[in-house]
């Protein structure tokens, strides 16, 4: 944590913040006891480690839900809670830091895949669990995550058929794919291009974001612009944040009307743009059920047993839950119906007419 980041936790403390909101700073830790009746863990040290907070899914979904339903499933179970912030060493000290209280799980978000599996080695030496959590590390004991790949095809089937119905056959894409590092992020490129390679139009430029920041993924659509703007209809963006980065320099450099973008997440400010009709689509990935199957799971695992599993990948036993395409016409039967997001999030008075016309209110 950089000095400015400890004098903000110092005020937030001063303050009486809770460690909870402070956690979304990237790089405190927040320990949080479950009740005291033992429950099917026996009273285990269970580690949530988490990747970044510029994504707004972490801090504001994955961290309440397991938090809850792991409170649900071991109500004497231990919570050791810690965000990487984009960091893979340090994701790795918070996992050793994690071993030395006595944590028997791991639920690990991987900032990298690759650099993980060294977590999953000394891991496995000291007879601590890990479930790989959303983002697939090879020799982990569980993973439980959506069918990735698929996400990706959605982006991209969506994409075409938006463009098909505008009367579209031809014309150049840009791609701004995920982060390097990202296991996620090579299914979801992969799922994308099954789709794009064979749709009749053009790839024109590809780009993997580092650390998925939108920032940089909107300083290279920047840099594109001048060479792809006369022919391009459409962007494939990775994920919400992505996509926001993008369209703020697509709408900078002029392009009117705005050209279908892709995204992920149904991060609010994403279910917003697409309201407005900036952003073409999102995917849903309910959370609620990915981070309680975790919970389950990683309860099992601290017993000492084996969770059933429907399915694996790379020979690791696993749980993929199915990501859903949100568009404007769907909203509200996906993630309003979910209580993911409300109308009144939604339709703030900035967004107050376009929710009256996509009939949101
Ligand atoms: C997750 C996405 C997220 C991205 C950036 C991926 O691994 O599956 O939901 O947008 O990471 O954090």
């Amino acid at each position: 944590m950089n000095t400015r980041m400890t004098r903000l936790a110092a005020l937030g403390m001063a303050a009486g913040l809770s460690l909870v909101t402070l956690a979304g700073c990237g790089g405190n830790q927040s320990t949080s006891g479950g009740g005291s009746s033992p429950g099917a863990g026996g009273g285990a040290k269970i580690a949530l480690l988490l990747p970044e907070t510029k994504t707004t899914r972490y801090e504001t979904f994955d961290k309440p839900y397991f938090e809850e339903a792991l409170k649900g499933e071991c109500s004497g179970c231990t919570l050791i809670y810690n965000n990487a912030n984009q960091d893979a060493a340090k994701q790795q000290q918070q996992a050793e830091s994690a071993m030395t209280q006595g944590a028997k799980v791991l639920v690990l978000d991987a900032v990298d895949g690759k650099s993980a599996v060294t977590i999953v080695n000394e891991a496995k030496a000291k007879g601590v669990k890990v479930l790989a959590y959303d983002r697939f590390v090879a020799g982990a004991d569980y993973y439980v995550s959506f069918d990735n790949q698929k996400v990706g095809q959605l982006q991209g089937t969506t994409l075409v058929d938006i463009l098909k119905k505008s009367g579209k056959t031809s014309g150049d894409l840009v791609m701004v794919n995920g982060s390097p590092t990202d296991a996620n992020a090579a299914d979801f490129k992969k799922g994308a291009h099954s789709v794009l390679d064979s749709s009749g139009f053009t790839i024109k430029a590809e780009y993997d974001t580092p650390d998925w920041s939108p920032d940089k993924a909107q300083s290279f659509m920047e840099s594109q612009l001048s060479s792809v703007k006369p022919n391009l209809v459409g962007v494939y963006a990775a994920n919400d944040g992505t996509a926001g980065g993008v369209i703020t320099a697509l709408k900078s450099g002029g392009v009117n009307p705005m050209v279908p973008v892709t995204g992920q997440d149904a991060e609010l400010t994403g279910i917003q743009r697409i309201v407005a009709g900036d952003q073409a689509m999102t995917v849903y990935k309910a959370i609620k059920p990915e981070a309680s199957d975790a919970a389950k799971n990683a309860v099992l695992l601290a017993n000492g047993k084996a969770p059933a599993s429907a399915t694996t990948k790379d020979s690791v036993p696993a749980t993929l839950l199915t990501p859903v395409v949100v568009t404007k016409t769907n909203i509200k039967d996906t993630v309003v119906k979910d209580g993911f997001e409300t109308i009144p999030q939604i339709c703030t008075p900035q967004y107050a007419d376009a929710c009256k016309a996509a009939g949101l209110q």
